[in-house]
């Protein structure tokens, strides 16, 4: 088996969580009476941790792209809460049915169904009002056309009908290219999007934005194909998420079609591939590159 090492700057992913977090905590709206348990319980979800993966794609891409750090920053942050969203409303009852989140109780286990979902869609609404807002780039173009992408890596070409086609497929059959498919759509796009987003700010010319898009495209798929690794392979403790569901569930992965060996393996040469698309970035990318690596190698 070969296994690619790994050098990403862990301060460097550390330190951009720090600023996300604090951004989180100026953008989370000030409620007066009773609505603020819906405002506490996506206080809870932000904060609760996580890798920040996706925030660091889009300040790593708008790095490269020559964006002040300020608007990245909300970019980062509206990419985040609607992970957080997707994932809120992934743990439900009525979805994957998962109490743990982010090593602590799921927010429907911590406050209740309705509390989440409302989260949810709060935390969803609530990126859009960062992303149309004039502090995220004063041409109104490049703010439509951020929400524009959003709007499509989160709908039913993207994270919603790769979720619905991932509850239906449940003790269903598929083969290489569906699968492939599901896992572009539920966690692929956003991780594409989150990347792109650099280059939109940064208003870069086609070839360089396309070169940033297959990037993500390859990292993307290896990220969910490596989240069903851990499910496979992870202790709870580790990953902070139960695990083992896939298998029980019946859920149709890379791993239950071709074990974790050959998964593996197909996930490093998602990678080796994901680098060869920045080549014309020179040293600016080496830590989207890195972190190209730690996406597969790491163990949460
Ligand atoms: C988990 O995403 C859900 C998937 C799309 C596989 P992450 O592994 O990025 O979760 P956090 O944000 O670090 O908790
Ligand atoms: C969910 O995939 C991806 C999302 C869009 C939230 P999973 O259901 O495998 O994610 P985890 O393992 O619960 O984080
Ligand atoms: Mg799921
Ligand atoms: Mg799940
Ligand atoms: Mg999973």
């Amino acid at each position: 088996m070969f296994i690619i090492k790994d050098d990403l700057d862990k301060d460097a992913l550390q330190n951009a969580a720090k600023k996300v977090e604090e951004k989180f905590l100026k953008l989370l709206p000030k409620a007066v009476d009773l609505e603020q348990q819906v405002v506490d319980a996506m206080t809870y979800a932000l904060m609760a941790g996580g890798k920040r993966i996706r925030p660091f794609l889009v300040m790593e891409s708008a790095r490269i792209f020559g964006v002040g750090e300020s608007s990245a920053l909300r970019v980062a942050a509206a990419v985040e809460c609607v992970h957080t969203y997707s994932l809120i409303h992934d743990d439900l009852p009525c979805m994957d049915d998962d109490d743990m989140r982010r090593g602590q109780p799921s927010v429907h286990k911590k406050f209740d169904e309705a509390t989440a979902v409302l989260a949810g869609d709060a935390l969803l609404t609530l990126a859009f009002e960062i992303l149309a807002d004039e502090k995220t780039h004063a041409d109104p173009r490049v703010r439509c056309e951020l929400i524009s992408y959003m709007a499509k890596a989160l709908g039913v070409n993207g994270m919603v009908g790769g979720q619905m086609f991932d509850l239906l497929a449940e003790n269903q059959e598929l083969d290489k290219i569906r699968i492939t498919r599901l896992q572009r759509m539920k966690t692929g796009a956003l991780i594409v999007f989150s990347s792109e987003a650099g280059a939109i700010l940064g208003k870069a010319e086609d070839k360089r934005r396309q070169a940033i898009k297959g990037y993500a495209h390859d990292v993307g798929l290896a990220f969910q194909i490596t989240d069903d690794l851990l499910d496979e392979e992870g202790s709870s403790e580790e990953v902070g998420k139960t695990v083992g569901k896939d298998a029980t569930s019946g859920k149709a992965t890379f791993v239950s079609l071709f074990g974790i060996d050959q998964t593996r393996i197909m996930a490093t040469m998602l990678i080796s591939q994901a680098i060869k698309h920045l080549d014309g970035f020179g040293k600016k990318a080496e830590n989207l590159r890195n972190l190209a690596k730690f996406i597969i190698n790491r163990a949460h």
